[in-house]
């Protein structure tokens, strides 16, 4: 990361923000452009907020160090053209990501390199028209970047594999956990592994072999246990006497039976959305969303500080 030392956060919204903090946690200098009025006076006490938590939960030493590192331009070229890299994180809008990545394109030093956040668009759709982008591709986080570190590196057609490669670095050098794709897909890797679980979830809901509660609790208290340490294929490696190939060979059979079963339109239809929604609003009325996510923001704390307590 030697050459790495100033990082343009260009979209400070909840994404945004979560990344500045994760630069400057790990000692880069982080300079923010948001394009909203007043961005400094709305966003610095967000940002003091979540530090302060992360201060609270064990989990940042040096709050006042770390905000320090955080400075706000006044404008889009001041953030990026003293930058060694940028991560793009405004708004989830074609238009948007075309506009921005054109701006960053023409303030871009000669040796800095870009990544986007979005979410959904291949970055070939925002980045087609810019001088750079064999420096540019998406970088995806999962919200709040600074607690999960999964990012996805996504290289469009024209981005430089040793680009691509320099990304995976700085992320590995920030603390974050990195995955690099070979090419552009929608929903790059998690956001599909999680649309295979969600269509099943729904379809089992929907057909009314389980309800939604307890659907959610086969994850929460069987499968998810597991998953916050390995993944499917290790799970399957270590649950068949001889491994993975073992373990295809005896319930191969059996997954392949449920796939032939599947039906595109089994799931998400209007009438399951609106029964698993009113079992959800039962449990949980709308005035206790907002008290909720805080309990799944400090749970999720607590559960990245007990991660950090395991062996690798
Ligand atoms: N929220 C999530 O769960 C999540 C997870 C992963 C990735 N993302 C992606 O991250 C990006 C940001 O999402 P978010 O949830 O933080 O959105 P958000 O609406 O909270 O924030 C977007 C910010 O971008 C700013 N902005 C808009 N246009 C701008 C411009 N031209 N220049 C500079 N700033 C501009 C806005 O003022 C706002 O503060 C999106 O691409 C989204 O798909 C979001």
């Amino acid at each position: 990361m030697d050459e790495i030392r100033t990082i343009a956060v260009v979209g400070a919204g909840l994404v945004g923000q979560g990344w500045a903090i994760v630069f400057a946690r790990a000692g880069l200098d982080v300079a923010i452009y948001d394009a909203r009025d007043n961005a400094e006076v709305v966003i610095r006490p967000q940002i003091e907020r979540a530090i302060a938590d992360l201060g609270a939960g064990g989990l940042c030493d040096d709050p006042t160090a770390l905000l320090s590192r955080i400075r706000f331009t006044e404008t889009l070229a001041d953030a990026v053209a003293n930058s060694d890299y940028v991560q793009e994180s405004a708004f989830e809008r074609i238009d948007v990501k075309r506009e921005v990545s054109r701006a960053i394109d023409a303030a871009l030093p000669g040796h800095a390199f870009v990544g986007s956040s979005t979410s959904g668009f291949p970055g070939s759709d925002f980045y087609a028209d810019c001088v750079h982008r064999a420096r540019m591709m998406v970088v995806h986080p999962v919200n709040p970047p600074h607690l999960i570190p999964l990012v996805e590196i996504v290289p469009t057609p024209w981005t430089a594999p040793e680009m691509a490669m320099r990304a995976r670095a700085l992320m590995e050098d920030v603390g974050q956990s990195a995955v690099s794709l070979s090419r552009e897909v929608p929903g790059f890797v998690l956001n599909r592994l999680q649309g295979a679980l969600l269509d099943e979830a729904f379809a089992l809901f929907a057909e009314g072999y389980a309800t939604a509660e307890d659907i959610d609790r086969t994850v929460r208290d069987g499968l998810g246990l597991r998953w916050a340490f390995m993944g499917p294929f290790e799970t399957i490696d270590l649950n068949a006497p001889n491994g993975l190939a073992d373990y295809a060979e005896r319930l191969g059979p059996m997954y392949a039976g449920f796939a032939a079963q599947r039906q595109a339109d089994r799931g998400w239809t209007a009438d399951a959305v609106q029964r698993a929604d009113a079992e959800r609003r039962n449990i949980l009325p709308p005035s206790g969303l907002l008290a909720r996510r805080s309990w799944r923001d400090e749970m999720l704390m607590r559960m990245v500080k007990a991660k950090k307590d395991l062996p690798s």
